[in-house]
């Protein structure tokens, strides 16, 4: 399926996001009260811009481009100078305050999401930033200075050109929104719409303490499930306890086939699984009667030429036959109906006090504090080495490190 192909149906479903929103309206459908309106300035390439806080908006920034397609991030990508782009007619110009980092970001300088693409292409999934540019039917519902996430390709820039269909609205321009846009969104809807959690049932999540894991271990256990999350590093294994994780394994320093032997005799009633490789055979084995088995990725295998993981495949069926036992693939641009109410429901329960967004922004990494888009670079292996705890982000600039 083509990139442009999964990506125009998020047009449809981040509509949700549009209208003038009160402090709280985040992700909700239009206002219908009557809005101030300011005037809608479309004019020419130098008066469509609008300045924002009086700071001029430059001819030219940094973005990130994929020169050739690699799965090795650093031999694809490379750091170029290009002019700031023109929003057109239904378009905002973001600029962006803090880029999320995917595991996918990889796939995606391979081509794998398209396997026609050439180079050179934009890359990077997510950002969140302000509104600093409006195309003429766009100005309807946006204006320069909000604050908007989006899940459009191209994000790896210091500006962003996005259909303002596709804009959030969000209240503050925080990386904890941009944690839900994507990773959080994938956990709440695969788990509601193939998990079929019910009060008492054992999940079991893996990459438990990364972007999207965090968040599965949080809705399990909202649900009223056990919750096993597996994952490298006491550190995480102690995170995990904090967010509600009731058998955090290590598996560094655990016998992970022993412990879910012993400890979970009756198998696992769910698995979120997204490593892929040894993993994925060990969570086949581990799948109780009528047992659910999400595949949300396979991450060892992205480094791979192929960007496979090897699994033993062959027995498959009838494991999954002697248990009633099912599997289903779940990829979020497949869901975007879904991702309105998944959006909402992640945000009250953040207003709430109810869902942690853990974030990482490279303190702990070689080098430091990911801060600029030089930094993706190392934040992308930071990710690759195993070494991140939460969502890894990038802040763009200093004005979004003070806002830290
Ligand atoms: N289907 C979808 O729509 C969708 C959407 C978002 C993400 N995903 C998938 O979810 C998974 C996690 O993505 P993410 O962006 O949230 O990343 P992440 O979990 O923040 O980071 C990746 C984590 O994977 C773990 N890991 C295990 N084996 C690994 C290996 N061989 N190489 C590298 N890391 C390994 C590491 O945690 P430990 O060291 O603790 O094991 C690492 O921290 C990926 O498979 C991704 O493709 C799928």
């Amino acid at each position: 399926m083509s990139t442009s192909l999964l990506f125009s149906n998020i047009r449809v479903s981040l509509a949700c996001g549009w209208g003038r929103g009160v402090k709280h309206a985040l992700f909700r459908p239009p206002a219908v009260r009557p809005q101030p309106r300011r005037s809608v300035i479309d004019m020419s390439y130098s008066s469509h811009f609008m300045d924002f806080k009086g700071s001029s908006i430059p001819s030219a920034m940094k973005k990130l481009l994929v020169t050739k397609l690699s799965q090795k991030f650093r031999d694809a990508v490379s750091l170029q100078t290009v002019p700031v782009p023109t929003p057109g007619d239904g378009d905002l110009l973001i600029r962006n305050r803090f880029i999320g980092i995917n595991a996918s970001d990889i796939n995606y300088s391979a081509g794998r999401y398209d396997t026609s693409v050439k180079p050179p292409f934009d890359v990077g999934f997510e950002g969140i930033g302000e509104v600093v540019g409006v195309g003429l039917s766009a100005s309807a519902h946006f204006t320069v200075g909000d604050t908007v996430a989006y899940f459009v390709e191209g994000a790896f820039a210091e500006y962003s050109v996005i259909p303002a269909k596709k804009g959030v609205r969000v209240p503050a321009i925080k990386p904890e929104f941009l944690a839900m846009l994507l990773s959080g969104a994938t956990a709440h809807i695969a788990l509601k719409k193939l998990g079929e959690l019910t009060e008492g049932q054992t999940v079991l999540v893996t990459a438990a303490a990364g972007g999207t894991g965090q968040f599965a271990v949080q809705f399990a256990k909202a649900a009223g499930c056990h919750v096993i999350g597996l994952c490298s590093s006491d550190t995480k294994a102690g995170f995990l306890k904090t967010i509600g994780c009731d058998r955090p394994i290590n598996y560094r320093k655990e016998d992970l086939p022993e412990v879910l032997r012993q400890e979970y005799p009756r198998g696992v009633d769910v698995i979120y699984e997204s490593v892929g490789g040894d993993v994925f055979d060990l969570a086949v084995n581990s799948l109780a009667v009528k047992g659910r088995l999400i595949i949300i990725g396979f991450i060892s295998g992205y480094q791979s030429d192929l960007g496979l993981a090897p699994v033993k495949a062959a027995a498959l069926p009838v494991k999954l036959l002697k248990k009633s036992a099912s599997m289903r693939g779940f990829f979020l641009p497949h869901y975007l109906s879904d991702y309105g109410e998944a959006l909402a429901s992640m945000l009250s329960m953040y207003t709430r006090g109810k869902l942690v967004c853990e974030i990482d922004r490279g303190d702990a990494a070689p080098g430091g504090r990911f801060v600029g888009l030089e930094s993706v670079f190392r934040a992308v292996d930071h990710m690759y080495s195993g070494g991140n705890l939460g969502k890894v982000v990038v802040a763009l600039g200093p004005e979004a490190e003070s806002k830290l």
